[in-house]
């Protein structure tokens, strides 16, 4: 069966990486989640003493950049890739609120999106992938097959995001929560560089009351009518 690209972009919290680890895992494509990889240059920056709440210092990030070595790893129980940066598995503190709060700002440097854009352009040149992120459908693979572009109410992303937190023993508010998940759309959708919209030819999913099973069965009947288009 030919193999095509999938783009889901759209809002933080809106479960566009549930959706395309499931895409992934049926349909035997390789997923990559592209946020994980702005949240990890994120994630060395701050340990590296470049960010803070008060300051970013753009200049020092550019000339590390060369030392930030991301890769994704397969992890057979979990069936995904997890992110390793210079080595190390970073996927739980990549995830964490502090990082959740500077990573946009960091995903507004110009030179990080082109070196991250590249590598995931290249990770998707054989195709058979499926990406989600910001700018998939509009800047990375223009000419997906296929590019949906998901969204849901603030409220509903910012509960989401809530629950996944408190499951794993973070201290948050509910609030906290949904203040970084409004500040984020916001900066993420009027950034200069490769802004958050909908791409022409996106398919809109609003799923705000949607079931994950209702939603996969919904988009994967999209995904096979488009498969046997290509
Ligand atoms: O999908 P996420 O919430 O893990 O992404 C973290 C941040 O990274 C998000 O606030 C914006 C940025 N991002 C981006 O600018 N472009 C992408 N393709 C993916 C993420």
């Amino acid at each position: 069966m030919k193999k095509i690209t999938i783009a889901i972009d759209g809002f933080s919290s809106t479960g566009k990486s549930t959706v395309a680890k499931q895409l992934a895992n049926k349909l035997k494509y390789v997923y990559v989640d592209s946020g994980a990889m702005y949240r990890a240059v994120t994630f060395y920056a701050m340990k590296s003493g470049i960010i803070s709440d008060s300051f970013f210092n753009v200049n020092e990030l550019l000339k590390n950049l060369k030392n930030i070595i991301l890769e994704f790893k397969f992890n057979d129980k979990l069936g995904f890739g997890e992110m390793y940066l210079n080595g190390v598995n970073v996927e739980k503190e990549i995830r964490s609120l502090d990082v959740s709060k500077l990573v946009s700002k960091v995903a507004t440097v110009p030179e990080v999106r082109k070196v991250l854009v590249e590598e995931q352009q290249e990770m998707g040149k054989q195709k058979g992938v499926v990406m989600d992120g910001r700018d998939i459908g509009t800047v990375v693979f223009p000419f997906a097959e296929l590019k949906l572009f998901m969204n849901a109410s603030a409220e509903k992303r910012a509960q989401r995001r809530y629950d996944e937190l408190i499951d794993r023993g973070d201290n948050v508010s509910f609030d906290e929560i949904l203040k970084n998940v409004q500040y984020r759309d916001h900066i993420d959708s009027t950034r200069e560089d490769s802004p958050l919209y909908k791409a022409e030819d996106a398919i809109e999913i609003d799923n705000s009351d949607l079931s994950l099973k209702d939603q996969f069965n919904f988009i994967y009947k999209i995904v096979q009518k488009r498969i046997n288009e290509s």
